[in-house]
């Protein structure tokens, strides 16, 4: 087993707001000591790539997040993972439904919660909007993903 900490960033496609958050926490931490990866809770778009506008977003900022691939949100993430982020309040429900322990709901935030304390800021879903939502996507992961790298 490797000692890695490990941490999963969860929205619902896996296609806009969380390869994003995966592809930015990814470039802040040192690999051989980090995990990051994303998931969604729907099965809309398993096997997917990012959405076209996470990639050109992502892109404009110096990050490729062309090789990821969209997998469903499953229990067993919470035995691999150690941190568990998700972007909205339906994705925390929907991640705490699959939830078993005390242990696995304490894995479980919000992530904009690490820059607004306790406010429960929601990630807004770019999905149906226009490229201005993409970068504001952005900019508050990159924020957020700043204050999670200070800190783990
Ligand atoms: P995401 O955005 O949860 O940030 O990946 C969405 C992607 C796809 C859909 C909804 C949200 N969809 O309905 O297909």
């Amino acid at each position: 087993m490797s000692d890695k900490t490990k941490i999963l960033m969860v929205c619902l496609g896996n296609i806009c707001r969380s390869p994003l958050a995966h592809g930015i926490l990814e470039n802040k931490l040192d690999p051989t000591k980090y995990t990051v990866d994303s998931a969604g809770t729907a099965a809309y778009h398993i096997g997917e790539k990012p959405d076209r506008r996470s990639i050109a977003v992502a892109r404009k900022y110096g990050l490729d997040i062309t090789n990821q691939r969209a997998q469903k949100f499953i229990k067993q993430h919470f035995d691999t993972f150690d941190y568990i982020f998700v972007m909205d309040r339906s994705n925390y429900n929907n991640v705490l439904a699959l939830a078993t322990t005390a242990e696995d709901r304490q894995k479980v935030k919000m992530i904009l919660n690490e820059v607004t304390p306790n406010l429960n800021t929601e990630v807004p879903d770019p999905y149906y909007g226009g490229d201005q939502g993409f970068e504001n996507v952005y900019e508050m992961l990159d924020l957020a993903c700043s204050k999670i790298a200070d800190r783990i």
